[in-house]
């Protein structure tokens, strides 16, 4: 039972490592004795750090590769150095994504009949096909290899439509602002790949599930937070480190029977 979570001297890949959720999943991964290689775009990070964050980078337990999840060869790339470094990878996160920041254009939070295409090509790039790409390329070594565990991290707004009416003080206010759905349809994108992976690679000992967070608390607007919570069954929105007990499970053999899974970790957002 001791062994039941443990990673040891298992090799992991967690796409968008340098953001929020996924400093959390690499900190996460390293402390039960993974190997990480953290892929982002970004190499300079912003807080807030998971805890043992400096010691398991400095070590190098943590490895952060500047690499665009969009670009097949640059993953190709990094895959080569991962498994002459550490071997190939047996944990995969695909946790990269993105959707529109607070300073995107007007229009992109605005009618969805008026969404941008270009905005659209560029959210179904990253969150769709570079998820896929990573699929193809990490997940197709694990199925050579004959073992590993893929986890895609979707959203509730994966599972549900976002509700409007928590935007309706934005409304109020004089801006015509909607969650958009671009973001929403690449999340329920992500849960049909992990069955259709799922199946695919079953009997080659790759198992493949989908984390499904709700929102994360990052000192969002006070009318936001109030109107998000009163709709949030446990009241608060979740705290960053709140999905690594259930990456953590489904990275190790204490899921060794789960796949084609999704896993929702919402404080009961989808409850009622
Ligand atoms: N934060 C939330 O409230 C929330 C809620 C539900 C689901 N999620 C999901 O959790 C995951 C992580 O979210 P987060 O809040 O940590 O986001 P984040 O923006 O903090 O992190 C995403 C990371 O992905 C990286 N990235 C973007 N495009 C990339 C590319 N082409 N190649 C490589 N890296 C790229 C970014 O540089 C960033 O570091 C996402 O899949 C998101 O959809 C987040």
């Amino acid at each position: 039972m001791d062994d039941l979570f443990s990673l040891r001297d298992k090799v992991a890949v967690v796409t968008g490592g340098a953001g929020l959720l996924g400093k959390q999943f690499c900190a996460a991964l390293a402390s039960y004795g993974a190997r990480v290689a953290a892929i982002d775009l970004l190499s300079v990070q912003k807080g807030p750090f998971p805890e043992r964050w400096e010691t398991l980078t400095a070590s190098g337990q943590i490895r952060l590769f500047r690499t665009d999840i969009t670009q097949r060869e640059d993953l190709e790339r990094c895959l080569a150095e991962i498994q002459q470094m550490w071997g190939v990878p047996e944990i995969l996160i695909n946790n990269a994504a993105i959707d529109s920041p607070p300073d995107a254009p007007a229009e992109e939070n605005g009618p969805f009949e008026t969404y941008p295409e270009k905005s659209l090509d560029r959210v179904l790039a990253v969150n769709v096909k570079g998820t896929w790409i990573a699929c193809q390329v990490f997940g197709g070594a694990m199925a050579v290899a004959g073992r590993g565990s893929i986890i895609n991290i979707a959203s509730t707004y994966g599972l549900v439509s976002p509700n409007q009416d928590i935007y309706e003080y934005k409304r109020r206010a004089g801006q015509e602002w909607y969650k958009p759905a671009a973001y929403a349809t690449t999340k329920s994108a992500v849960l049909n790949l992990t069955r259709y992976l799922s199946t695919y690679w079953a009997k080659k000992g790759v198992r493949v599930n989908t984390l499904t967070p709700a929102g994360i608390y990052v000192s969002q607007d006070k009318e936001f937070l109030e109107e998000y919570t009163k709709r949030i069954p446990v009241g608060r929105m979740a705290e960053s480190h709140e999905m690594n007990g259930a990456v953590v499970f489904l990275a190790s053999n204490a899921s060794s029977y789960m796949t084609g899974s999704n896993l929702v970790v919402d404080g009961g957002w989808t409850a009622w």
